[in-house]
């Protein structure tokens, strides 16, 4: 599966799943641009890609702010002069039961997550309407299908980028824009790292495969969807989970 000088902006990419994608989408010919709210590790990922020979930028940029968003869409264009793919990966949790659950946590977990997809994605549209061209991939979750006790928020943020994903895709098929989302199951991650022993065991119970997923599960499908190979796919959800989901 070649990306060969596809320009693709990948948001949260300096750890997890994000950072994966970055690494694939360069071995597979991308020139990227990636972001995080902190500068450090997002530079050196940037500087290590770029000392393999790869083309990889870095910006700081919190999806959650409009303008942070405006300025890694035109840092990118003035870069590449175009823009391929976006992945909204970028994303949070803030992990309570409902009622015990703060504003706070539930605004900035819907901000990041949901509002955050949606405006890459507005700023993307328009010079990927100019290019006739273009493919967004929402990360989204797999709880955001079948729920999850404790992740309200995450879970409506998640389900939210499903209902985003499909009415985009239905806004821009025409315009050769294709639109998808990914679930992944459990992946190890430092987003689940902090599972208690007991929380693991009954989570992979869960799990037909008896397994968590790995960031380059997620990569891998990544990659297909913003290669040739799936230039027949919008709107679609595609499950990476271990059949967790089925
Ligand atoms: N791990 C899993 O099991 C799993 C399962 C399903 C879905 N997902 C989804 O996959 C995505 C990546 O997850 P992960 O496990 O790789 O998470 P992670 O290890 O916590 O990494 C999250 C990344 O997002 C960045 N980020 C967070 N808030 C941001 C913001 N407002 N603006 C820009 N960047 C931001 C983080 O960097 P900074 O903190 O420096 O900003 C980091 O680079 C998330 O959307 C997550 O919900 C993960």
């Amino acid at each position: 599966m070649s990306l060969d000088g596809k320009v693709a902006i990948i948001t949260g990419a300096s750890r997890g799943i994000g950072k994966a994608i970055a690494h694939s989408f360069c071995q597979a010919g991308a020139h990227i641009m990636i972001c995080s709210r902190a500068t450090n590790s997002i530079n050196q990922i940037a500087d290590a890609l770029t000392n393999q020979g790869y083309k990889a930028f870095a910006t700081q940029a919190d999806v959650s702010s409009r303008p942070d968003v405006e300025t890694l869409v035109e840092k990118t264009l003035s870069e590449f002069g175009k823009i391929d793919i976006l992945i909204n990966n970028a994303g949070i949790t803030r992990d309570t039961l409902l009622m015990r659950m703060k504003d706070e946590d539930w605004n900035a977990v819907i901000q990041t997550n949901l509002t955050g997809a949606a405006y890459c994605t507005r700023a993307v549209i328009r010079p990927m309407i100019r290019q006739k061209n273009g493919c967004i991939i929402n990360i989204s979750s797999i709880v955001g299908i079948v729920g999850n006790a404790g992740q309200a928020n995450y879970a409506a943020a998640k389900a939210g980028m499903v209902g985003l994903t499909k009415s985009v895709a239905k806004e821009v098929a025409n315009r050769g824009i294709r639109v998808n989302a990914i679930a992944p199951g459990f992946i190890t991650t430092d987003m689940t790292a902090e599972f208690s022993e007991e929380n693991r065991k009954k989570i992979l119970d869960l799990i037909p495969m008896k397994s968590f997923g790995s960031v380059e599960d997620v990569a891998e499908v990544s990659k297909f969807l913003a290669s040739s190979c799936a230039q027949y796919i919008t709107g679609q959800v595609i499950q990476v989970d271990g059949g967790m989901g089925m």
